[in-house]
């Protein structure tokens, strides 16, 4: 890529969803020339960019001839042809995260035998083939057992407390995990470049919803001992480092009752939880993963005021043009800030925008997310 200006490098970005249009939105402010391919013509990237393509992201001849006109490919969802960018990285296109990484990250068998091999901490798990293989590993309960490849948002993800549980297995390659018994749930998001600059954003605590396994509040700062906060930045870099990977990568932990943080999943992109960033850093994750890709200084990712994070989800029992309730009350609540996604349908839980909200301090925000919550709805 010897291009002087960095307005010269064509940037092609497999997936048009909400990732990649909270990324145009940065990327305009450096005039950077993006164009996005994504499956469906009504994504939310569409309309954004000149150069906006109608393709199905696993279909390697068609995402190899589309990365011919670029110079450097990036994704905004991990389930696209890996073939294709290995065959565009071959003919010197550069490509981050790198294609390994992403295969790696497809799946999620390949992704804990990778923390195991590497001495990075992560809860004990056993690799099962279908549901019988499951129930043969009782001394694994209570236990998670996971899909391999295709889940996502919760959805590849079962608990199995106990044996009669174990009627809900995945009759598919997957894993078994022992359930932690964790204190918290923290993210860290870290971006590397090409000079190997490194920089974690500050550690976030999340709270799942209990049905839908979907992020509900997140939280920046997470309230963590120092100790801890310093643990997790380790481990972070540790795990960007050792991937030897380019690119923005969201780490998901846990920290144990006894104070240990386990590695869950890791994502090689922009992710649900650095969201509040665009409001509450110095630099957005967006901006970031931009910075990283492109070998540019990675930006300072200095917490200018505590925030909070809410996603804003379907309301169960409605399908159809999406409606919005409540926006007013919540646009006139200070250090609200509604994000939607441009998603013109809506159903049950689907991820239509988030809410990020700003305040002093951590107990006010509790107040004002439950409220925003509460407030504002999407319907049909
Ligand atoms: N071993 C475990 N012990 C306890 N809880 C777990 C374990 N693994 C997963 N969970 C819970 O299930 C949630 C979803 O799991 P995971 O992140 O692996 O799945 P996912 O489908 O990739 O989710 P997402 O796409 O939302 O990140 C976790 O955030 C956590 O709340
Ligand atoms: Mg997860």
């Amino acid at each position: 890529m010897p291009k002087e200006d960095i307005t010269d490098i064509k940037i092609g970005v497999l997936g048009g969803g909400q990732l990649g249009r909270m990324m145009i939105q940065s990327a305009i402010d450096y005039n950077l020339d993006i164009s996005i391919l994504d499956p469906d013509e009504n994504a939310p990237c569409a309309h954004l960019v000149k150069n906006f393509t109608v393709g199905k992201l696993t279909d390697e001849e068609l995402v190899y001839q589309w990365g011919q006109q670029f110079d450097l490919i990036t994704i905004e969802i991990e389930n696209v042809s890996v073939a294709a960018l290995k065959r565009l990285q071959d003919e010197g296109k550069k490509v981050y995260p790198q294609p390994e990484i992403i295969e790696l990250i497809q799946d999620k068998r390949k992704q804990k035998t990778f923390y195991k091999a590497n001495r990075i901490p992560t809860s004990d798990f056993v690799l099962t083939e279908n549901a019988k293989d499951v129930a043969a590993h009782k001394e694994m309960l209570p236990g998670v057992n996971k899909l391999g490849t295709e889940g996502y948002d919760g959805r590849g993800v079962q608990m199995i407390r106990t044996e009669a549980d174990l009627e809900k297995a995945f009759d598919k390659p997957g894993l078994l995990e022992k359930l932690v018994d964790f204190e918290k749930e923290l993210s860290v998001v870290v971006a590397r470049n090409e000079k190997g600059e490194m920089n974690c954003f500050p550690v976030v605590e999340l709270s799942y919803h209990p049905e839908q396994n979907l992020v509900e509040f997140l939280f920046a700062p997470a309230q963590i001992s120092e100790k801890t906060e310093q643990k997790a930045y380790t481990l972070a870099k540790d795990v960007i480092e050792k991937l030897d990977m380019v690119g923005l990568l969201a780490v998901e932990m846990f920290l144990t009752k006894e104070g240990d943080i386990l590695v869950n999943e890791v994502a090689p992109r922009t992710h649900n939880s650095g969201h509040h960033t665009i409001e509450a850093n110095l630099t957005s994750q967006f901006e970031q993963h931009l910075r990283a890709i492109l070998n540019l200084p990675i930006g300072s990712t200095e917490l200018v005021t505590p925030a909070a994070m809410v996603n804003l989800l379907g309301e169960d029992g409605f399908t159809g043009n999406a409606r919005y309730e409540g926006m007013e009350t919540c646009m006139a609540m200070k250090g609200v800030y509604v994000h939607l996604y441009g998603k013109k349908l809506t159903k049950p839980f689907r991820k239509m925008g988030h809410v990020t909200i700003t305040d002093d301090s951590i107990e006010s925000l509790k107040v004002k997310a439950r409220k925003v919550k509460e407030t504002l709805k999407v319907k049909a």
